[in-house]
């Protein structure tokens, strides 16, 4: 037996554990039986492996199924050990189930399989964000809350214009996903080690066997391109990157006790019997790092490989392994955790206007009134530096327009300008703060969130 001698003689040596990847294939341990099955289903309905040497090799895989990846016996990965697997139980005629395949294509339709079930998980978790988002803003529509650009006070806002900024991204981080996904569904099957087969294949048929939408036609591309995987990795990096900075709020946000993290969601110090730490959303956010190298690692291992096949290819796969695991607890933690956690409207409300977060009306109010924006801009900045009270701004009419502030506006609109709640109700242009315009954005949240 060819193979059996060949085996011996290039079975690796010292390198033997450096090679293998049986280890890092138990997760695509079911997927290979899967992929195993329809192609004997195949060969066998095309007449190229006869009826009851592939009802053996179906037999054969269901006990292999049973007892499991830990009992495969020894190979370099886990299609050459489920392939001896086999062997072992139905003799030479186990060697069959290889006909018109290698394990170029192999792997590659093992890895799809595998990864639309990772990343149907990953989106799962990403609808739950969204729905956490949604529950506080509609809970939130009237909170007021301090807005900040530079991490500086800016202008007021609301709690659920804030939540529904991040539901807004990480629909997106959705629809990236299922684009990866719609990709990812294609199968290489048959497209054999990248040359095609001299054997009168179907390779539509093994496609619907494995639920794929399609086929990858050029067999060179199908058994060598690996962008599915950047794609996703892309795509789960963006997701936690979002995630980082929702993470980065509520940090912040518990920093200031706009916010109470639920104790599920925090963690206490081992010396520092006070503390109640934010530690899971620290893990967030660094989640993104991790992803954000995997993306690194991954461009670097496809860069410049050629045409077809190379080995580099294995040390591929477990950037998307490792992401997709990453990310998906890091989104399900951060759903959880803006779930559960309280907001402080009182303290929030009482920080809304600090630092004269409501300039931008004032001058808003004025331009309203004809004075043009920069001139407004320039005598409301001058109130700022007096402390950006209703008297500071009077104050600064006289100094800069030389006018009284009556003469440009009601004093009763300037007082409504300066407070928060006024303030946010009166940006109501689309997507803006103001209840209304939020009633809205939630609107569409919502429709979203029920067609995924
Ligand atoms: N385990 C390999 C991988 O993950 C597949 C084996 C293909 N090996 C080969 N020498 N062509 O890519």
């Amino acid at each position: 037996d060819e193979s059996v001698v060949r085996r011996d003689r290039f079975s690796g040596g010292p390198a033997r554990s450096f090679l293998s990847s049986l280890e890092a294939d138990r997760r695509i341990f079911e997927a290979d039986l899967e992929v195993d099955r329809a192609h004997v289903v195949m060969l066998a309905e095309r007449g190229i492996v006869a009826d009851d040497v592939a009802g053996d090799i179906l037999t054969a895989l269901d006990t292999i199924e049973v007892s499991g990846h830990e009992n495969l016996p020894d190979g370099e990965d886990v299609h050459e050990a489920i392939e001896t697997a086999v062997i072992d139980r139905i003799g030479e005629d186990g060697g069959k189930m290889h006909t018109a395949r290698s394990r170029n294509d192999e792997v590659a339709t093992c890895i799809r399989y595998r990864l639309r079930e990772d990343v149907l998980e990953a989106i799962e978790t990403t609808l739950a964000v969204r729905e956490s988002l949604v529950d506080v803003a509609e809970t939130h529509q009237e909170t007021v809350m301090p807005g900040y650009t530079h991490l500086q006070p800016a202008q007021p806002t609301t709690v659920a214009h804030w939540a529904l900024s991040y539901e807004g991204a990480v629909r997106r981080d959705t629809e990236r996903l299922l684009e990866a996904y719609d990709r990812i569904n294609r199968s290489p099957l048959g497209g054999a080690a990248f040359a095609g087969t001299t054997f009168d294949i179907d390779r539509e048929r093994t496609a619907e066997l494995l639920g794929f939408e399609d086929v990858i036609e050029n067999s060179m591309d199908a058994a060598s391109s690996r962008d599915f995987l950047l794609e996703t990795v892309q795509a789960l990096s963006t997701h936690a990157t979002t995630l980082s900075g929702l993470a980065e709020d509520v940090i912040v946000f518990a920093n200031r006790g706009f916010v109470d993290l639920s104790d599920d969601y925090a963690s206490t110090s081992s010396i520092m019997p006070q503390k109640k730490n934010p530690d899971t959303l620290e893990l967030v956010r660094a989640v993104a790092g991790d992803a954000a190298g995997a993306v690194q690692g991954l461009t670097t291992t496809l860069k410049g490989l050629p045409r077809a096949y190379n080995r580099d290819l294995q040390r591929a796969t477990s950037h998307a392994w490792e992401t997709a695991d990453a990310v998906t607890e890091a989104s399900e933690v951060a759903a959880g955790a803006v779930a559960t956690a309280e907001w402080n409207d009182e303290a929030l409300a009482a920080e809304a206007g600090e630092g004269f977060s409501t300039a931008t009306g004032v001058a808003d109010l004025l331009a309203a009134n004809g004075l043009p924006f920069r001139t407004a801009h320039e005598m409301v900045a001058h109130a700022a530096e007096s402390g950006g009270t209703y008297e500071a701004i009077e104050a600064a009419a006289d100094d800069v327009l030389e006018e009284p502030l009556e003469s440009y506006v009601d004093p009763a609109a300037v007082e409504d300008a300066l407070d928060p709640v006024e303030s946010v109700a009166s940006r109501d242009s689309t997507g803006g703060p103001a209840p209304d315009a939020v009633a809205d954005q939630l609107e569409s949240a919502r429709d979203a969130l029920a067609a995924e």
